[in-house]
């Protein structure tokens, strides 16, 4: 059995692109693998945040993990801050770093832009995202593609542990990507990505919005001027990225769509393509109320932090002995 870790932070919003570049994965891979899932809020504090609405964010990601199918009873579910190892790890991993490779991160890049002095935590999120990894020793990161190059550097990390330190110290995980879903763009800017932090709520859907904000969301996107219903990046960013997203959510091929289409208007394939989306999120919605109501999310949360802590507590044990600390 393989070990599964990844997680989301609690910056509100969980959009379709989470959604299909990463949770439906985590429900998929809960049958065959170990799956450990975890609710990032100290990533989330990279940039200052509320202190009420980040308590309320991180309630309201774990219900949405369960919403979408994740079980407690297969996989281990839990808030980030609740184990302190990451953050001992994460130290560890730091003095095994570089700033020129850290200052290579894109996201870094992108999120610094104009600013005159950026924050650490922003310079170290990539550290600390290799720490949840390696601290659960895990093959398998199922994530989104923009999240490739933080993969490519946890496993430049490990090799460079193991190399120094001894063969077995860490894990060398890999990353694992959707074939569709793995990058939703925008629907006001198909050339960037869907984004939690994006000021236009147009230019995403999330999981909660009412049927009404995703009707509007999805007939007000870009698409262009010729009319035509085809898988285009380049040429047509707008509408391959509607026709990405109605085939991940309906399993359809994006070839199958593009013939049952032809000749058909934009208006036509996005009032079918709000159906879609709207038959996948009412059972979350309803399922994310129930969760809510139900008061057990404490529970989980706690059991699932002591599971976490527990395999955590084992590789810091390996890690600390290996790099001579302690007594
Ligand atoms: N547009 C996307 N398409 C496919 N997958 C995506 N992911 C994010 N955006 C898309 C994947 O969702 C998981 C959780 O992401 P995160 O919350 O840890 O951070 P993020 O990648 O920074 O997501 P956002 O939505 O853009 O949030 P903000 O605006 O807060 O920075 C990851 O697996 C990610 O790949």
């Amino acid at each position: 059995m393989k070990r599964v870790f990844s997680g989301i932070q609690p910056t509100g919003n969980i959009h379709i692109g989470n959604y299909l570049g990463a949770l439906k994965q985590f429900v998929e891979l809960q049958d065959e693998d170990e799956c450990v899932y975890c609710i990032v809020d100290l990533h989330a504090i990279t940039v200052p945040k509320d202190p009420k609405e980040l308590r309320e964010n991180i309630r309201s990601v774990a219900a949405l993990y369960l919403a979408v199918g994740i079980d407690p009873e297969k996989s281990i579910v839990f808030v980030q801050s609740d184990v302190s190892g990451h953050a001992e790890l994460s130290w560890i991993l730091t003095c095994s770093s570089y700033t020129g490779e850290l200052s290579r991160m894109t996201q870094f890049k992108q999120k610094s832009r104009e600013k005159e002095s950026a924050p650490t935590g922003l310079f170290m999120y990539p550290v600390l995202m290799a720490s949840d990894i390696l601290l659960y020793d895990t093959n398998i990161v199922p994530v989104g593609d923009d999240q490739k190059q933080h993969i490519e550097l946890t496993r430049d990390l490990a090799v460079r542990i193991n190399g120094k330190y001894g063969e077995g110290t860490l894990v060398v995980p890999e990353g694992k990507y959707m074939k569709s879903g793995a990058r939703i763009m925008a629907l006001d800017d198909p050339t960037s990505k869907m984004s939690k932090s994006a000021e236009n709520e147009y230019s995403r859907i999330s999981l909660m919005d009412t049927p009404n904000k995703i009707k509007k969301a999805i007939m007000r996107a870009t698409t262009d001027s010729d009319g035509e219903i085809r898988y285009d990046v380049e040429n047509k960013p707008g509408v391959s990225n509607l026709l990405s997203i109605y085939s991940a959510f309906s399993g359809i091929p994006v070839e199958k769509l593009e013939e049952t289409y032809r000749g058909s208007g934009y208006g036509d394939f996005k009032k079918d393509l709000v159906e879609v989306v709207m038959e996948a999120v009412t059972p979350i919605q309803q399922k994310y109320r129930d969760v809510m109501e139900s008061g057990e999310l404490d529970t989980i949360l706690k059991e699932g932090a002591e599971k976490a802590d527990a395999i955590a507590e084992k590789t810091l044990r390996r890690v600390k002995e290996r790099f001579g600390l302690g007594r």
